[in-house]
């Protein structure tokens, strides 16, 4: 399918900011589009701007303030409880890009996070098959000038 008629589909979305506030508004726009179970790869080169695309997300779920959203860098997973439309929602923001082998992932043990009720939001998830595979969809992020950013979301369905 061309790109054109997965986006007359709905399935493809294109944003541009200016600012890294700029881009927590777009996560928190971005929210209605995502039901639960989700698996999105956060993609976009170092300092793009995937964490911070979370904290609009996170916020919007009414599960925490943007500055309360920090880098799962070095825990690796962060978990958050949300709602949305009356319906709760849980969380789950990795960040891989320090884990080097499928061994070190599985203790993550990724399958059961994906609930019925789960987003899970995974930086540098691209970087493994294993979750390449589970992946209902990405968010990619790229420089585009300066202080702007082209974020592209697309869905599987
Ligand atoms: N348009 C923009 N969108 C997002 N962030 C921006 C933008 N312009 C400037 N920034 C700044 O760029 C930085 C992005 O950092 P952030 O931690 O979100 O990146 P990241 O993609 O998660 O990086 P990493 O791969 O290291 O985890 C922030 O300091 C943010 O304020
Ligand atoms: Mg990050």
């Amino acid at each position: 399918m061309t790109e054109t008629a997965a986006a007359a589909e709905g399935r493809i979305h294109e944003f541009t900011t200016q600012s890294g506030a700029d881009t927590i508004e777009v996560g928190r726009q971005l929210v209605r589009l995502l039901n639960p179970p989700q698996l999105l790869l956060l993609r976009g080169e170092l300092g793009t701007g995937k964490t911070t695309l979370v904290k609009g997300i996170v916020q919007a779920l009414d599960a925490a303030e943007p500055d309360e959203v920090t880098s799962p860098t070095f825990t690796l997973l962060h978990e958050y409880e949300g709602v949305r439309d009356g319906q709760p929602i849980r969380l789950y923001h990795l960040d891989v890009y320090r884990l080097d082998s499928e061994r070190q992932l599985e203790t993550l043990g990724l399958d059961d996070l994906l609930t019925p009720d789960a987003l899970v939001l995974v930086e540098w998830g691209d970087k493994f098959k294993s979750i390449r595979k589970r992946a209902t969809g990405e968010i990619a992020i790229a420089l585009a000038g300066g202080d702007a950013r082209k974020i592209t979301v697309t869905l599987k369905e």
